[in-house]
């Protein structure tokens, strides 16, 4: 990049693929390329049978009790869509609550203003407290009032690198009958997810943020709970029987897959959660706390910086802003040296906001990445000081 070799620091972002995941994808197209259900021809009973097969590797990583627990979508902007029309459009009423956090991605706040919109629903959000990036938990009791419908939170922040307490978030919903979802896009790929376990309702992933290709995802939720939700989008696949005037909806999941799927990219998943159990998620999760806390400190020490997120057990991902030098300034320098950051509100702008900034640069990392590659970026860092004048 730029002459420099590339050190890549965006995989909160979206993450590289390994070769086996490039080669599901053209195995499949060059060898088994089918639509899915439909057939009765071999070709496509192959499609089929390693499309659902997927349904049960992906039920197995999050340990669901059952594969029909899983929803194939785009991705967990999506998931949360589906969630918030075919779940919220049914259940949620005038004055119900959405109990939300901070430090939500947009796509876990916007599904829920627009259902809010559409049902007077209210939204309510669990602090954080300031640039530690913590949940203000000694409000959690006070705010899981009756009116609340559903608690949606982030499991690992993809602007603070925090790790919630999901096990004690889904605890406390549970106890007063309110439902939980959980947003993993930021911890399925890097740390090991039990959704029994944990105890939540619903939870979403996106497969490009760990090894998948773009475009594929999924939505988890309690199978007695996606049997009583309605459809959210109508099509081939998802009906039972139709009729000029009326229709009957297929089994779950089916009943909310409508259309013809992202087959390849679904296949392609399966080969990416093999990949990652074989590197080993416990392994990922400890070079994650490894190597981001190796690059707080380093931060700390590189000085006229203001870190955000917790110095402890924080996730492999620092938001930082060096003194005086806006983040963008920051990203266009690094890229020059061929260092992949990203700079802004990494679509967290009430967040931003609550902290008094407009945007952060932003460094996350995977298994792949090294200390080495943080000491360069600490050097660039330095470079971009000098530079500046600080
Ligand atoms: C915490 C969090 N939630 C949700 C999303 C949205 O994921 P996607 O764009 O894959 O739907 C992201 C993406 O950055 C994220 O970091």
């Amino acid at each position: 990049m730029h002459g420099h070799p590339l050190i890549y620091l965006d995989n909160a972002a979206t993450s590289q693929k390994p070769q086996v995941v490039i080669d599901a994808l053209t195995q499949f197209y060059r060898c088994d390329n089918a639509n899915v259900h439909r057939g009765i021809h071999e070709l496509s009973n192959r499609a089929s049978a390693a499309f659902e097969k997927t349904r049960e590797r992906a039920a197995r990583f999050i340990n669901a009790s059952h594969s029909d627990e899983i929803i194939f979508t785009r991705g967990t902007t999506e998931s949360i869509n589906l969630l918030a029309n075919a779940w919220g459009n049914q259940t949620v009423k005038a004055g119900d609550v959405i109990l939300l956090t901070e430090m939500e991605h947009h796509s876990n706040i916007v599904p829920w203003q627009l259902l809010a919109r559409r049902t007077g629903a209210k939204l309510a959000f669990l602090p954080v407290n300031g640039d530690e990036g913590l949940l203000d938990l000694s409000r959690l009791e006070d705010s899981l009032t009756s009116n609340v419908r559903l608690l949606a939170f982030t499991h690992i922040s993809n602007a603070l690198g925090t790790i919630n307490p999901l096990v004690e978030l889904c605890e406390k919903a549970r106890k007063r009958g309110i439902l939980t979802f959980v947003d993993a896009a930021q911890s399925a790929g890097h740390r090991r997810l039990d959704v029994q376990e944990l105890g939540c309702d619903f939870l979403a992933l996106s497969g490009h943020k760990m090894c998948a290709p773009t475009g594929i995802g999924l939505l988890y939720g309690r199978l007695e709970l996606l049997d009583d939700m309605e459809p959210w989008q109508g099509g081939g696949d998802m009906i039972s029987s139709v009729d000029f005037h009326e229709s009957t909806w297929n089994k779950v999941p089916h009943k909310f897959e409508a259309g013809t799927p992202n087959i390849a990219d679904t296949i392609a998943l399966h080969a990416a959660m093999d990949y990652l159990d074989a590197v080993g998620r416990d392994r990922i999760a400890q070079h994650d706390s490894e190597i981001g806390a190796y690059a707080f400190e380093e931060l700390e020490r590189l000085g006229k910086v203001r870190l955000f997120g917790p110095r402890n057990q924080r996730a492999g991902l620092v938001s930082f802003l060096l003194h005086n030098i806006h983040a963008h300034d920051v990203v266009t320098f690094a890229d020059r040296q061929g260092v992949a950051l990203r700079g802004g509100h990494h679509c967290t702008q009430p967040l931003m906001k609550k902290l008094g900034v407009s945007s952060t640069s932003r460094a996350s990392f995977y298994f792949y990445n090294t200390t080495e590659e943080v000491d360069r970026l600490i050097e660039v860092l330095r470079g971009i000081q000098k530079f500046f004048g600080e």
